[in-house]
């Protein structure tokens, strides 16, 4: 198997190859949360050399809103906008997925004028530099919560997409629920390891629910999570081993899991060298497709993933500045490493180059 084999999906859909582009925030839709020209030229640009897009994390309700000028799918007036999107991407022959998603506390705290619209599993701020206290969800809430995910996958489905990924990871609201940081909650929800997982679990059931009663031809299911937390109490890759035994359980379409580099190990953990794919491949097996992302840039690492047994491997910097990593790869040449603003929105390449120093220490430069 290389980079360049196909794969079928149990539910009948093609991936034409193995690369894939990683959520990506583009803090770049319209003032209505409408996904903009800039966005979709952006994206027409990058799903034409790949197999699978998964679209930035797009909001599932006011609550949910984490990043200023994210797209959304947070009711049926987003469904034109977010078609267009999908049919971009399709129009290059790749796979559109999307990403949905609530901030949680790490929502930014100046897109809510009223702080009590900021929540979480727990009243429990971030361990991070003008974090809020979040406001906790009442039980009733967090069932009000898991429906607007179901109806953002009903959208998702309307609008023509081929899956939606559960954004799990990167300290967002789903983490904050698995977290036994940010969740102290002595209802249904939350308590032991176990208990921790039943909110992952119920909005797995709720979506794949709507799937069942409303997709008309097939529609992917995944999930993204974070392994580690370097918070105490946090997740530790001993809870994530047991939660990603529980997701299997649930007949997901795919699994990713965020990291920063494929290969690393323990953050938490320093003394341990077992490399976290290794942990997770043996619980995972072949029964789900497996995706793995961080620094993913050459052929080399590309076969390397592929080797340490991810099924798809995505990247994100990568594309963000060689919007043809695919031909780049299949020619066996090194990526472009700038980040040209000729191939991106503006507020998203401003955003980049509020970050420099990041981009810099990974080798890449700014075309201005
Ligand atoms: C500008 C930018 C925006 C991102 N936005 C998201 C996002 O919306 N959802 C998500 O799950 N990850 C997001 N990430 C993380 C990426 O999906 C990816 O996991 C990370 O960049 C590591 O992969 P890389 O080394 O190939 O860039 C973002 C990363 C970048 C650089």
């Amino acid at each position: 198997m290389t980079f360049q084999t196909p794969f079928t999906f149990r539910n009948g859909l093609v991936a034409r190859d193995r690369l894939v582009m990683a959520p990506m925030t583009t803090y770049s839709g319209n003032p209505d949360f409408t996904v903009s020209e800039a966005e979709l030229a952006y994206y027409q640009l990058r799903s034409r050399s790949i197999g699978t897009v998964i679209t930035a994390a797009t909001s599932v309700s006011d609550a949910a809103q984490a990043f200023p000028l994210q797209m959304s799918l947070k009711a049926d007036y987003y469904i034109a906008s977010q078609r267009q999107l999908a049919q971009t991407i399709q129009a290059e022959g790749a796979l559109a997925i999307t990403q949905l998603h609530h901030g949680g506390r790490m929502n930014d705290p100046s897109l809510h004028a009223d702080h009590r619209n900021i929540v979480s599993a727990s009243a429990v701020p971030a361990d991070r530099p003008n974090s809020v206290t979040p406001r906790a969800l009442t039980t009733h809430e967090v069932i009000a919560t898991i429906d607007d995910f179901a109806q953002a996958v009903r959208r998702a489905i309307t609008a023509g997409f081929d899956g939606a990924e559960l954004h799990g990871a990167n300290t967002y609201l789903l983490q904050q629920f698995f977290s036994p940081h940010s969740n102290r909650r002595t209802d249904a929800y939350g308590g032991s390891l176990t208990k921790r997982m039943t909110f992952a679990g119920a909005l797995i059931d709720a979506c794949q629910h709507v799937i069942a009663t409303h997709a008309t031809r097939p529609f992917l299911l995944g999930y993204r999570f974070s392994p580690e937390e370097l918070e105490e109490p946090g997740i530790t890759l001993e809870d994530t081993e047991a939660f990603v035994r529980f997701l299997m359980t649930k007949k997901l379409d795919f699994l990713h899991v965020s990291l920063r580099h494929y290969r690393q190990s323990s953050s938490k953990n320093p003394a341990d060298k077992t490399k976290i794919v290794d942990r997770l491949k043996p619980i995972i097996t072949d029964a789900v497709p497996f995706f793995g992302v961080g620094g993913i840039e050459t052929l080399d690492d590309v076969e390397a993933a592929l080797e340490d047994g991810y099924d798809f491997v995505a990247t994100g910097m990568t594309l963000l500045a060689d919007p043809d990593w695919g031909v780049r790869l299949r020619a066996k040449q090194l990526p472009r490493k700038v980040l040209d603003v000729a191939t991106m929105p503006k507020p998203l390449y401003e955003r980049l180059k509020r970050n420099a120093t990041y981009f810099e220490q990974n080798g890449y430069t700014f075309s201005d």
